[in-house]
């Protein structure tokens, strides 16, 4: 039986939060969490090598927490560093083939806090109009001047960096784009940064394990290592587990242990997290044979798509956008493959632009081919109903 809940004190401008909540329902923009039936096939996850049902890092997780228990207990700054967490940081730097690295424990507080910490009142931030909510909120937290330029154009980038601008310069972009599943031509704009004398900040969260002869991300994959001078990536995402990292410099990552206030004002990742991701690590570089599987399976839901005319942009990866325009539409093709056993997540404005509202799926290699033409058939199905 669910126990009496204490009734709740009302908040002073409730009138106001329900209309923002109404205002939300009207444009079809009303968010709710919910658990997806038993059985569905799901292409919300980004995990995207399966490795979060990885015996290997289940183990190490489990190896972990029996050792050190299930919290870190306070900020590394404090007491919260271990042999753990000084091993993980020195497995990704060598991943990453970086002099250091630095783990937080998310993606997001990565973002928010390197930003900040780079970059302040007085300097520049230039940003690709489709970068992730993260970024955008890093730029934001660090107060210094934002600029936007055209979705992985370079000229774009040039005609911003060409003028007079005063203080630190800081150039970031996605590397493999959340919401479109394109990557950015890096080299190119990794070179204009060197021409400025900007910064380049790439961030790797969907690349990592996926993209590169070694899984170290897009960067690897197009050549434009060389070119970065911060390395992000999350450990949420193909890594199967939770946190995120910077790889670069020492001088860069000894600003950020002074500076970067989600490292500093927070406790440590958990040691199951941890030994996780060291486990994680270890699988990348040596399976080359996912990273193909994922590839292959990809592009066999890409062309079976683009055949049966549907507008998957300009994805060219494990993330496939099916961009559908109005919000209600979007929604109405989620029911209806949910209803056929497929959970399909739709993106909506701000994660996407107003009128680009879309079906936002994931390829995994858990996924089967009979799932990946299966999902398809049911789209189709859902579109000629429409007609
Ligand atoms: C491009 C990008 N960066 C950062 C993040 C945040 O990562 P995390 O989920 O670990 O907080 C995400 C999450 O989806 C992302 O898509």
């Amino acid at each position: 039986m669910i126990p009496e809940q204490k009734a709740s004190t009302p908040l002073p401008f409730a009138d106001d939060i329900l209309k923002e909540l109404d205002d939300l329902r009207e444009q079809d923009l009303f968010r709710t969490t919910r658990q997806l039936p038993s059985g569905c096939v799901s292409f919300a996850s980004n995990d995207y090598l399966n490795l979060s049902q990885n015996p290997e890092l289940i183990a190490a997780a489990d190896k972990a927490l029996q050792k050190y228990g299930t919290g870190s207990g306070s900020s590394r700054l404090i007491a919260g560093s271990s042999q753990l967490i000084d091993e993980l940081e020195t497995e990704i730097a060598r991943f990453k083939k970086c002099p250091a690295s630095l783990v937080f424990p998310s993606g997001y507080q990565t973002a928010i806090s390197v930003i900040p910490a780079l970059i302040g009142p007085g300097d520049q931030v230039i940003l690709d109009k489709l970068n992730h909510a993260s970024l955008i909120d890093g730029a934001r937290l660090s107060r210094a001047r934002i600029r936007t330029y055209r979705h992985a154009d370079p000229r774009s980038l040039q005609k911003i960096l060409k003028k007079k601008l005063s203080g630190r310069r800081l150039v970031i972009t996605d590397s493999l784009f959340s919401m479109d599943g394109d990557v950015p031509p890096l080299r190119e704009l990794g070179q204009l940064c060197a021409d400025y004398d900007a910064a380049f900040m790439v961030d790797e969260a969907h690349a990592t394990g996926c993209l590169g002869e070694s899984g170290r991300g897009a960067a690897e994959h197009c050549g434009a290592e060389n070119l970065v001078h911060i390395s992000m990536g999350t450990i949420s995402k193909a890594m199967g587990g939770m946190g995120g990292f910077i790889a670069g410099s020492k001088i860069l990552i000894e600003l950020l242990i002074n500076k970067a206030r989600g490292f500093i004002y927070t406790t440590a990742p958990a040691p199951a997290q941890l030994g996780a991701a060291l486990a994680a690590l270890k699988i990348f570089s040596s399976q080359k044979a996912l990273r193909r599987e994922l590839a292959d399976k990809s592009a066999f839901l890409r062309e079976k798509l683009k055949a049966r005319n549907f507008d998957i942009g300009s994805s060219c990866s494990h993330i496939i956008p099916v961009i559908l325009g109005p919000n209600s539409v979007a929604l109405q093709a989620r029911e209806a493959l949910l209803a056929k056993g497929y959970y399909c997540p739709v993106a909506r404005y701000p994660t996407v632009p107003a009128d680009k509202a879309r079906l936002r799926l994931s390829l995994s290699t858990a996924h089967t081919q009979e799932e990946i033409t299966g999902l398809v058939e049911a789209l189709i199905s859902w579109r000629d109903s429409r007609d």
